[in-house]
């Protein structure tokens, strides 16, 4: 077996859903290993634009096999509700997408303690309850798919509630609609696997990472940082699978850089640079609709990544949107509060020569080679600069 993985190098929203999709097909399995609901990965299907926020991003290939896998928090009501979207749109998901056993349940509780704790808006997190379903895991109190196969499941799960709810006393209490006993009981029609069996059966697989390096909640700029295992790391917890296993590193990474949310970011730019950014390439949350905030990118940041996650090779997005730019601007050393710059030649569109010198000037400076890029939002938009680089069809 082998598992290659997609990962973000930045702060997520890197385009890393589009390079699954492109890459899927050489693959058996396409396997989401960690974060939930936060996630929102865009995709061009026939003309419509579909944002997964659970469901893997090879969904749209008929032969691959889905799995959302153990490392993952869902949330049962946003599933259903994406399942029900992506079956409008003709795709059987029964026979593609699979549900890990040891996945957990992020509950009405988990959101409605984001608010209440003051997380959500400390953080900027996405108040989807990701944080609280994590501790609640990590705190061995959680609550798994495999638990819902217990007779007493909806018992434990109100102890969960009344439990917290202790804590918060005066705070109006939390409602259990009764959407989310039916987007339970709807979840049971899909497959319910050990992922570590399950991964077994299977020779090519394709992890995708969801968020970016930067919020992993070891490696990230803590505490500003999602809750779960964004890196390479988080693909051996969240797949059970060995660090042997592990093959390519496809990491990706804009042109520029982005964040949303609060935490520090050492080359964020402001005025008509940040709004040129935001507008044309389009920084706005596909999850919450939040502006993005935007900065030049960092190499000092950007070399982290790399190692930390192994990269075999860089697939860079977004440098459509720079052009039109005099000259752009890298960070290239320098403490977090006084980044030192290059400034580079601009270019007019990305088959400018200068786009190129860029690029190359990237692996010079990483020593990685960058296997791809983007070149525009379509499911079509993207080249391939090292075909020696890719992994042969399945
Ligand atoms: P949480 O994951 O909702 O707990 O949010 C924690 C931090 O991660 C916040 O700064 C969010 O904006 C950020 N975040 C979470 N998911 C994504 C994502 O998919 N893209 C970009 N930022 C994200």
């Amino acid at each position: 077996m082998q598992v290659d993985v997609v990962l973000g190098l930045q702060w997520g929203d890197e385009g890393k859903g589009k390079i699954v999709d492109a890459l899927a097909d050489r693959y058996e399995v396409v396997a989401r290993f960690q974060g939930g609901p936060n996630a929102g990965h865009t995709l061009y299907h026939q003309g419509q634009k579909i944002v997964l926020h659970q469901v893997p991003a090879g969904i749209f290939h008929e032969r691959v096999r889905c799995l959302i896998a153990d490392g993952v928090v869902i949330d049962p009501e946003i599933l259903v509700q994406e399942i029900a979207g992506l079956e409008r749109m003709g795709l059987s998901i029964e026979k593609r997408l699979f549900l890990g056993r040891g996945v957990h349940l992020i509950l009405p509780v988990h959101r409605w303690l984001e608010e209440v704790s003051q997380e959500a808006e400390r953080i900027g997190t996405t108040r989807r309850g990701i944080g609280p379903a994590y501790a609640d895991r990590y705190a061995r109190r959680g609550i798994s798919l495999a638990d819902l196969e217990r007779s007493d499941y909806r018992k434990r799960i109100l102890e969960l509630i009344a439990y917290h709810q202790a804590h918060f006393p005066g705070v109006p209490p939390v409602e259990v609609p009764d959407s989310f006993w039916a987007a339970l009981e709807s979840l049971r029609r899909l497959r319910w696997v050990s992922t570590y069996e399950w991964l077994r059966n299977y020779k090519r697989i394709l992890a995708e990472g969801s968020q970016g390096t930067m919020l992993d909640v070891f490696a990230g700029s803590y505490p500003y940082v999602t809750s779960s295992h964004t890196t390479v790391a988080g693909v051996c917890a969240g797949l059970l699978v060995s660090p042997r296993q592990i093959g390519r590193v496809w990491g990706v990474s804009k042109a520029y850089a982005t964040r949303v949310g609060a935490g520090p970011f050492p080359t964020e730019v402001t005025g008509a640079i940040a709004a040129w950014l935001q507008e044309r390439g389009h920084e706005r949350g596909s999850t919450t609709g939040r502006l993005r905030r935007c900065g030049w990118l960092d190499l000092v940041l950007l070399r982290y990544a790399i190692e930390v996650n192994g990269v075999t090779a860089l697939i860079i997005t977004k440098g459509d949107v720079l052009a039109g730019l005099s000259s752009v601007k890298v960070r290239t050393g320098g403490p977090d509060d006084a980044p030192l710059y290059e400034e580079l030649p601009g270019w007019q569109s990305i088959s400018d020569p200068n786009y190129e010198a860029f690029l190359r000037w990237i692996e010079a400076q990483t020593g990685i080679p960058v296997w791809a890029i983007s070149t525009g939002p379509e499911r079509e938009d993207w080249l391939i600069r090292r075909k020696d680089l890719l992994p042969e069809s399945a």
